[in-house]
């Protein structure tokens, strides 16, 4: 993995040039492998996310799934997306610090670097910043001045939280937080009741297709949800709770490493951002995973957005395809793999 531009830019705060910043024994949120770090002798890292994980461990990392009561001298944190995130994410750095302890931080410039720095400030009082990179580090010692009224409404962000109407929780920083995707609605809405036997959902995110099928699908013998996000599969557990004389299982799993084969179906909208650039190559790989773990004769139902071109690839990976439905913005793929 190439790494990150925010990553570049949050290791120049150690750099010589910027003596006096100590980097022992370190709490690193959102971890992700950067060369400098090698050098680093005691640091743990936390990251949601299993390919980031798998890279992180792979780079010969120690990595903890639950942050517990551990305290550190230093938290450094690689926010992703999601202003709660972020916020809830400060708040969480600041948890895991002993009194007097240090927070640094980055975001590119395009995801709000600037005004992020600011929220921090109105939390830590004086803050140290970088610029390079497109990127902004910023960093705060921990003091007696510190707003912790404001961490504290910060840390709240984390709770996962109910869509307004819907009997659905979801959690800051997943994907469609606080919200049913418009895209897996309309594949929701045509999902046949007539699916039956072993289901995969493939990034099945909190779990919205995968409770469509079970209410829908009588014959659904079990439904195996594979997803990218820790967060997002802890909501999913949360969501299908409902459901509990059904077999279920739930994967932290990277789906571009293929699942287990014997499906009779696959149900998914695959993700097509990677990180903040478009990527069509990561739905490519989500459609040879399906047609791998289906057996012959077993169906796929997906939905995508009109301009991906998912047909040409279903059809070399000796799918018989048809569209049932789309609408502007989003189509949806029904499939039988021969
Ligand atoms: C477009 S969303 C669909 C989520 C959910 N199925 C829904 O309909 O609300 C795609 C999901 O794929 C997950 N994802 C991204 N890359 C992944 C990977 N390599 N392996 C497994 N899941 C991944 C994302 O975290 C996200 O939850």
């Amino acid at each position: 993995m190439p790494v990150n531009p925010a990553l570049e830019t949050l290791m120049l705060v150690f750099s010589p040039d910027e003596d006096g910043v100590p980097r022992d024994r370190c709490l690193f949120l959102g971890a992700e492998p950067h060369p400098a770090l090698s050098e680093w002798s005691d640091i743990v890292g936390w990251q949601p996310l299993k390919p980031k994980a798998d890279a992180w461990e792979r780079a010969g990392f120690e990595r903890i799934d639950h942050l517990g009561d551990r305290k550190f001298p230093l938290a450094i944190f690689l926010p992703g997306k999601s202003r709660d995130e972020t916020l809830a994410g400060f708040a969480i750095a600041r948890d895991a610090l002993v009194p007097g302890g240090r927070i640094v931080t980055a975001l590119p410039n395009t995801s709000g670097a600037a005004r992020f720095e600011k929220e921090f400030a109105k939390a830590t009082g004086e803050v140290e910043s970088i610029q390079k990179h497109k990127c902004r580090a910023f960093h705060a010692v921990h003091g007696d001045s510190w707003n912790e009224t404001l961490f504290d409404e910060w840390r709240a962000l984390a709770i996962p939280r109910a869509i307004d109407g819907s009997p659905f929780v979801t959690t800051a920083g997943v994907f469609s937080e606080g919200r049913i995707d418009p895209g897996s609605k309309l594949l929701a809405d045509h999902l046949p009741a007539s699916i039956r036997g072993k289901v995969a959902d493939l990034g099945a995110g909190w779990g919205y297709l995968s409770d469509c099928v079970l209410r829908r699908c009588p014959d659904v013998e079990r439904v195996d949800l594979f997803e990218a996000d820790a967060r997002a599969l802890a909501c999913a557990r949360s969501n299908l709770a409902d459901h509990p004389s059904r077999d279920l299982g739930f994967h932290w799993h990277d789906v571009t490493t293929g699942v287990p084969g014997g499906f009779d179906a696959v149900v998914m909208n695959p993700p097509f951002h990677s990180g903040q650039a478009e990527d069509v190559g990561l739905g490519r790989s989500f459609l040879a995973t399906a047609a791998a773990a289906l057996r012959r004769g077993g169906r796929l139902f997906l939905v995508a957005n009109r301009q991906l071109p998912y047909e040409s690839v279903l059809t070399e990976l000796g799918f018989a395809h048809r569209s049932p439905a789309g609408n502007e913005t989003y189509k949806l793929i029904f499939a039988d793999k021969r």
